[in-house]
C-alpha cells in the first residue's frame, strides 16, 4: 500500500475520512483496492499527483501538481437503472461547488466539465463499480479538477482545449475546501434523487448551462453520427437529431463540440 500522507475526517453522510497521497497511480484503482480489502464504503481518496491517471474511454488522464485527483467510494441506494444518472449528478454537483469559488461552469455530457466563458475542459468525470445481476457492490466516483495549474503543467496538444481555475481566474484554491465542498454537493444531488426522482435531477441539468440544442458529432466505438443534441432521457442519454432528421439516443460516447470558437 502506498504511503498516505494525511487522513482528514469530514461530516458527510457519503463520505466520513479523506486519505490524502502525495503520490498515485490512479485514485480510482486504490478506492477499488481498499473497497476490496474490507475498508468500510464511504471514503474519498485524493491525490496531489497521479503518474497513471484513467480518462473515459480508457485514455490517459494529466494529472500534474496542483490539479484536486480524487475518487469517492460510495455504495448510495439507488436502483440499478438510475445509474446513468450517476455522472450527471456528480457533474452538477461539481459545477455547483465550482460555482460557489466564482468559476461558471458548462456542463458537457455524460462527463465533461467546461469553464462556461471559453468552453474549454476544465474537470472530467470517470465513474466505475462493481454491479452484479440485481446488485449495485459499490460506485467508484472519480473526478478530475484542472485547479492550480499553469498552462506549461499540460502537453502541447491540450493546452488550447484544457484550461484551469488558476488560468482563468489567476487565483489559488484551497484543494481540500474545494473536495469537501464538492462532496457535500455531490451529496445534496443523491439527496434530491432519493427524494424526487430522476427527473429532478435531468431537469436540474437541464437548468444549468449546458450542450442543449447544440451542433455535435458524438463518437461511439467506430461510429461518429453528427447531430444537434435534442434532449437527455430518464436513464442520462444523450438523445440527437442527426442530420437526416431521425433521433438517436447514446448511452455512452465522446461529444465534439461544433460550435467551438478553436
Ligand atoms: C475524463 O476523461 O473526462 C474523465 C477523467 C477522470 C479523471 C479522474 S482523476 C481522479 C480519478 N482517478 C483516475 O484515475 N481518474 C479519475
Amino acid at each position: 500500500m502506498p504511503k498516505i500522507s494525511e487522513e482528514i475526517q469530514i461530516n458527510s453522510s457519503l463520505c466520513k475520512t479523506i486519505y490524502q497521497y502525495p503520490e498515485l497511480g490512479s485514485t480510482n484503482n486504490l478506492a477499488r483496492e481498499f473497497i476490496e480489502k474490507d475498508k468500510k464504503m464511504g471514503f474519498s481518496i485524493v491525490a496531489k499527483t497521479q503518474t497513471a491517471g484513467q480518462g473515459s474511454g480508457g485514455r490517459f488522464w494529466e494529472s500534474p501538481f496542483g490539479g484536486l485527483w480524487s475518487s469517492l467510494a460510495v455504495q448510495p441506494q439507488i436502483n440499478l437503472h438510475q445509474l446513468g444518472i450517476v455522472p450527471i449528478l456528480t457533474s452538477i454537483g461539481i459545477a455547483k461547488a465550482l460555482e460557489t469559488f466564482n468559476i461558471p461552469i458548462m456542463l458537457k455530457w455524460p462527463n465533461d466539465l467546461l469553464f462556461q466563458n471559453n468552453r474549454k475542459k476544465i474537470g472530467g468525470i470517470l465513474v466505475e463499480g462493481k454491479v452484479t445481476q440485481f446488485t449495485l457492490h459499490y460506485l467508484i466516483i472519480g473526478f478530475g479538477i484542472n485547479v492550480n495549474n499553469k498552462r506549461d503543467q499540460f502537453p502541447a496538444v491540450l493546452r488550447k482545449k484544457v484550461t484551469s481555475t488558476l488560468i482563468e481566474t489567476d487565483t489559488k484554491l484551497d484543494l481540500i475546501d474545494l473536495l469537501k465542498s464538492i462532496i457535500n454537493q455531490i451529496e445534496k444531488q443523491f439527496e434530491i434523487l432519493k427524494s424526487k426522482g430522476v427527473i429532478t435531477i435531468i431537469e436540474e441539468w437541464k437548468q444549468h448551462p449546458n450542450i442543449l440544442g447544440m451542433d455535435v458529432i458524438i463518437t461511439n466505438k467506430d461510429e461518429k453520427v453528427r447531430g444537434k443534441v435534442i434532449d437527455i432521457s430518464r436513464f442520462g442519454q444523450l438523445i440527437l437529431n442527426t442530420q437526416n432528421n431521425e433521433e438517436m439516443t447514446f448511452s455512452t460516447g465522446t461529444v465534439t463540440l461544433l460550435d467551438n470558437d478553436d
